[in-house]
């Protein structure tokens, strides 16, 4: 393609408010959001492309979605209504674990990533339902979903979860951004805010067909096994909220960006041109403890990064924001020259009066993740599962399917440690449901082949002897991915030790649902083509 960069506005995601106000109280809302297919500009020079999006109407349906902006401790309602059309618009792939509609329709399931809700309310996989709810999934129980607030603040997101269509569902635009803010504990750290100063970037990777549609394989890399499915979608135009290739206009001063990666499976490493740095403030669902500086920040699939650029330290009037992340992240080929621009932005030359501030610290008083606070290990193996050829054909998680009973089944309140050892040659952005987590250890492997041979057969770590294979060297945790996440990146070859808490990080409160009802929640691969087949588990809480 030869779509000209930087000639768009990037443009403003629109909101929905997920509270009302009364007499200047905040009071509990329902909000009705629909699923629709519509056409959308992606570039000038393109033609419209079908999507499918969220929105309050057809008319205000976006790509990404409306950012739905919530209060901590204001519950809100959301009806999500499925206005998705008869057939999909892209391909999908009926012999892995699939939702198939009866009667036609695209099934469709919203999971709020990020979210502390309850099971019916999170959008299992199996809890998919068609236009009208005509067909639904076996999991199916209720068309309006209840989210709670009760978190922390920051940054959420919204995008489909049904069975074996979450690459094609997200890949047509199912995406969408959610806040928790709570005013009176952010407004002292004098950040940016703001429509202009405080946005959203939603980063994603498409490829195009010259008539404008989407481009995805209708073939399989092994279609004697998966007639469709391909192991990592990777498109070779950068869109930012919607726009190929964008520019935003700033001024200088700081600029606060909420970066989410919704893509497939591209990760981006991303750094800003003329000697800029980001300051890290906050990742996922929380802020850090006090602002990190970093020159680049490696964003996976499914994974956010809120940090604050100063425009004023910039010497020159173009600053663009770039990838350098190989794909497949890390062994794959090296970025192209197309997917190393990300957006620009335009410096303006006067200096501007700039009120906010960068604060020394943040939320310091979340607890810092402790090791000895988990009352269970658990092992966690990745594997890719292989054709005579050497085709990837399915990954598993520990060799179990989806459909295999749950056997990660943690306490509710309780703390967890859990082991997630990589033998695949990528990595994988790990998500659990529900719970927040962050990486304490990351230990390289020794004498992997032997290891891999044994777990293969035994899948078990403790009877291959794990602790005499996690000997190697040891990797630091990035500074500004130390805080508690929705989102750890496992490196291959690697141990990688999480700490695990199944209750709120903010304070002793318990979760004002049942976690432990049906249909329960999972935990998978972000890379949205491993996440399909089949690298996801069941994740039951007990009491
Ligand atoms: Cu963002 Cu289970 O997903
Ligand atoms: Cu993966």
């Amino acid at each position: 393609q030869s779509l000209k960069k930087y000639i768009e506005p990037l443009p403003i995601v629109p909101k929905l408010y997920g509270y009302s106000t009364h007499h200047g109280h905040p009071k509990s809302t329902c909000l009705t959001i629909g699923m629709f297919r519509k056409k959308w500009k992606f570039h000038r020079d393109l033609p419209a492309t079908t999507v499918f999006v969220y929105g309050a109407s057809r008319e205000e349906a976006t790509f990404p979605g409306p950012t739905i902006e919530a209060l901590q401790g204001v519950p809100l309602n959301v009806t999500w209504e499925n206005h998705l059309p008869e057939k999909h618009i892209l391909p999908w792939d009926p012999t892995v674990p699939v939702a198939i509609a009866k009667h036609g329709g695209v099934p469709a399931s919203v999971h709020l990533h990020g979210g502390v809700n309850g099971p019916q309310s999170d959008g299992s996989a199996f809890a998919w339902y068609t236009a009208d709810f005509r067909d639904k999934g076996p999991k199916w129980t209720q068309t309006t979903y209840h989210y709670p607030n009760v978190q922390h603040p920051g940054n959420l997101w919204y995008h489909d979860h049904a069975l074996g269509l979450t690459r094609a569902n997200l890949l047509a635009g199912l995406i969408g951004t959610y806040v928790i803010r709570n005013p009176l504990a952010e407004a002292p750290f004098g950040l940016p805010t703001g429509d202009e100063y405080d946005r959203q970037l939603v980063l994603d990777d498409r490829s195009f067909y010259k008539d404008g549609s989407l481009y995805m394989n209708y073939t399989g890399n092994n279609p004697t096994i998966h007639p469709q499915w391909q192991p990592e979608y990777f498109g070779e135009v950068i869109v930012v909220n919607g726009k190929a290739w964008p520019y935003l206009a700033v001024q200088r001063r700081r600029y606060r960006f909420r970066i989410l990666n919704s893509s497939n499976a591209r990760y981006f490493n991303l750094s800003l041109s003329d000697g800029l740095c980001f300051t890290v403030i906050g990742s996922d669902v929380s802020y850090l403890r006090k602002p990190v500086t970093a020159s680049s920040i490696l964003v996976a699939p499914g994974e956010i990064f809120d940090v604050v650029v100063d425009f004023s330290e910039s010497k020159t009037s173009d600053v663009v924001l770039t990838n350098s992340a190989p794909y497949p992240f890390p062994g794959g080929d090296p970025v192209s020259d197309l997917s190393s621009k990300v957006m620009k932005f335009v410096v303006c030359p006067e200096k501007t009066k700039d009120d906010s501030r960068i604060p020394a610290s943040l939320m310091a008083h979340y607890p810092a993740a402790d090791e000895k606070e988990g009352t269970v290990r658990r092992y966690i193996v990745l594997y890719e599962y292989q054709s005579a050829t050497g085709e990837p054909t399915h990954l598993y998680i520990n060799g179990k399917r989806l459909e295999d009973p749950a056997t990660e089944t943690p306490t509710l309140g309780s703390t967890e440690v859990w082991e997630v050892i990589n033998l695949t040659e990528d990595n994988h952005p790990l998500h659990l449901h529900l719970a927040t987590f962050q990486a304490v250890r990351v230990r390289e492997l020794v004498n992997l082949e032997a290891f891999t041979a044994c777990m293969t057969q035994k899948n078990d770590a403790v009877k291959c002897n794990v602790t005499a294979h996690a000997t190697g060297q040891l990797k630091a945790v990035p500074e500004h991915e130390k805080t508690w996440k929705n989102i750890v990146k496992i490196e291959p070859g690697y141990m990688t030790t999480i700490v695990v808490k199944f209750k709120l990080i903010d304070r002793d409160a318990h979760y004002p649902f049942d976690a432990t009802a049906e249909p329960g929640y999972v935990y998978h691969c972000h890379i949205l083509d491993h996440e399909d087949n089949a690298m996801i588990r069941p994740l039951l809480l007990k009491h």
